[in-house]
């Protein structure tokens, strides 16, 4: 049996990271996975973290199971940072196992309620997005996103893209700091996009993966809450990878808005059901670590605050970077990676300007040419924009 088993192609993105590792160059530069790393290279524990997983230690008495929804402090203060206000009436929600496990959720969930759903997704989006949806045999129709001459978004033809989601389509967007382009919605935007929405029935799954990495904890979600305001049934995949620093605990949360709330005890339901399905229990200490924080005032006081540093150490970066090229390059045509948003941005070089790169100055980036501004430094920031103007890009 398992010798019908094929090779599956290598994920692109983790990929690179085994190929960083093996190269022994000194210098080298690791601009690919979505990690953040401080100036010295480390991807700190953050210090709310440290506090909260020690108040944990001392005071847990069991590590029996929790719910299969997982705790409520947890989902409760999680559906509060990302919602603002909580409609209680409206909403069910439940733990997974990282901001992934959410999206699989959400897109199995879908499919429960719609078998004949079809996905629309940015092009480009997240390439996991479109593994996960081919490994799932979703139909998926790409919608367009990006603009490869301004490397902004081409929001004319998205909307024109987006009016052919049917009721009960789901729609995918990226909540903010999109991954790969590092270009975003304006609020005038979303409110567009909304409006598409409400006239077809299409029905928004939100990917925030990045809250608090763009232009702050609640700018980031202004997207996501005028949806959640406005459309009556709202899918929202959040992760606290990146925004907690604690990737490798995987903390998720999947959560549904309704329009009503014999709707909502029913998804809350099949919610529950899904998790029990795939893997019972959704994982609890880093959902602990969050709760623990998001309700502790001078925890979360100290939380906000880091993150605070390291997203203006990202603006910091990215200010920088179009500045060295501004001059190096002598013109304005690489601006744009101050406009951007989050930990990425899309360079626009082809994929052999982007081997270049590796090649001969040991520059990693995803093939598509997104780099992870957090990778850099103010050192190394000189570095990559020399590279980039001697690969002609
Ligand atoms: C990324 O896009 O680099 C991150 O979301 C990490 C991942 O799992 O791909």
């Amino acid at each position: 049996m398992l010798s019908n088993l094929k090779a599956q192609a290598p994920d692109k993105i983790l990929m690179l990271i085994e190929e960083f590792k093996a190269d022994t160059r000194q210098g080298k530069i690791d601009l690919g996975v979505g990690v953040y790393k401080d100036p010295q290279g480390v991807t700190p524990v953050m210090r709310a973290v440290k506090a909260a997983e020690q108040r944990i230690w001392e005071t847990q008495t069991t590590k029996s199971y929790t719910v299969l929804a997982g705790e409520a402090e947890y989902r409760n203060s999680m559906a509060q940072m990302i919602l603002g206000e909580v409609p209680a009436d409206r909403l069910a929600s439940v733990a997974t196992v990282g901001g992934t496990g959410a999206i699989r959720q959400a897109l199995e969930l879908a499919r429960m309620a719609n078998p004949d759903v079809t996905v629309f997704v940015s092009n480009p989006t997240w390439p996991n997005h479109l593994s996960i949806m081919k490994f799932m045999g979703l139909p998926m129709v790409e919608y367009a996103y990006f603009d490869a001459e301004t490397r902004g978004v081409d929001f004319e033809a998205m909307k024109a893209d987006l009016a052919k989601a049917k009721k009960d389509d789901i729609v995918l967007l990226h909540g903010c700091c999109h991954n790969p382009t590092g270009a975003n919605l304006t609020i005038e935007q979303w409110a567009e996009v909304a409006e598409i929405l409400e006239k077809s029935g299409a029905i928004p799954m939100i990917d925030l993966a990045y809250q608090g990495f763009g232009d702050g904890l609640d700018a980031d979600a202004a997207g996501t809450r005028l949806i959640a305001s406005r459309l009556p049934q709202v899918l929202i995949a959040a992760s606290c990878s990146k925004n907690f620093g604690i990737y490798r605990e995987r903390t998720g949360i999947l959560m549904v808005l309704t329009n009503d709330t014999t709707t909502r005890d029913m998804t809350q339901g099949s919610l529950a059901f899904l998790n029990r399905q795939t893997y019972s229990f959704p994982p609890d200490h880093g959902a602990r670590i969050v709760g623990t924080i998001l309700t502790d005032n001078d925890l979360r006081a100290d939380w906000a605050a880091e993150l605070e540093d390291v997203r203006n150490t990202m603006l910091g970066l990215r200010t920088q970077l179009a500045s060295e090229l501004r001059q190096l390059s002598g013109s304005d045509r690489f601006d744009f990676i101050e406009h951007h948003r989050g930990m990425f941005s899309r360079l626009g070089a082809t994929p052999a300007q982007v081997e270049t790169l590796k090649r001969d100055a040991g520059i990693y980036m995803v093939g598509d040419s997104r780099l992870n501004i957090a990778g850099l430094n103010s050192d190394t920031v000189p570095v990559l924009a020399r590279a980039i103007v001697e690969a002609g890009i």
